[in-house]
């Protein structure tokens, strides 16, 4: 078995351009924003962004596991169907939490408590990545560099294009996730920007703009569907 990739050189892990150093990167981040958000240092408005800023990142890389990662390790991997469906189960459970979190104003008592569940789900989760999942994933591609930065390469692109946050509705497994993925995932970036650049009106007609279209197409997809 395959050391934790937190033990491994950029070099045992394929180079930087590999998934597993880009997976280690973004989990490094997480960790560095959650500490920040709990050394509770920063005032209310910074303290909200890096809340932001973990949920965006916490969602696009998740449904990027989700689409080109876990699917991998279950055609390669014997344990695969194992080990990926209580991964997914953790996702499920930390899009409940910040759906929840995102239902509650931040002054209410219970923020703080369901943002403190949250992060420890989204640690365990790191962990179980980091010592399990992608050192199973590193042994069944036979620690092949130019596959690990093929992987890298895919999921890194997914990443940039998924949903950043919860959606209670899609399915964490492809093609499921991906149908619902790309429609509500430029919903989340129209509202990002909208959120970004809400001061500025400009930016502000062209986002509800199109966030109003995207709503709409929505809603008769969903009409559709019934
Ligand atoms: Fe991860
Ligand atoms: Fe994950």
């Amino acid at each position: 078995m395959s050391p934790s990739i937190t033990q491994q050189s950029v070099e045992e892990l394929g180079g930087e351009a590999s998934v597993l150093v880009r997976q280690r990167r973004d989990h490094a981040e997480l960790d560095r924003l959650m500490n920040l958000y709990t050394a509770g240092s920063q005032a209310v408005e910074g303290r909200q962004q890096t809340l932001e800023d973990i949920i965006q990142l916490t969602f696009s890389h998740a449904f990027a596991e989700e689409t080109v990662l876990w699917p991998t390790l279950r055609r390669l991997a014997q344990d695969g169907e194992e080990l990926t469906s209580r991964v997914e189960q953790e996702h499920q459970e930390i899009n409940n939490l910040v759906a929840a979190i995102e239902r509650t104003a931040p002054a209410d008592p219970r923020h703080d408590e369901l943002v403190e569940q949250a992060f420890s789900l989204i640690r365990q989760d790191i962990r179980e990545e980091e010592e399990l999942l992608l050192p199973r994933l590193q042994e069944a591609v036979d620690h092949d560099r130019a596959r690990l930065r093929h992987l890298g390469t895919t999921w890194e692109t997914v990443r940039r294009t998924a949903p950043t946050h919860p959606h209670p509705a899609v399915a964490r497994r492809p093609p499921g996730n991906a149908v619902a993925g790309v429609p509500l995932s430029a919903f989340d970036r129209a509202r990002d920007m909208f959120r970004a650049g809400a001061r500025d009106p400009g930016t502000r007609t062209i986002v509800m703009g199109s966030a109003a279209l995207i709503t709409a197409w929505l809603a008769r997809r969903t009409r559709a569907n019934h």
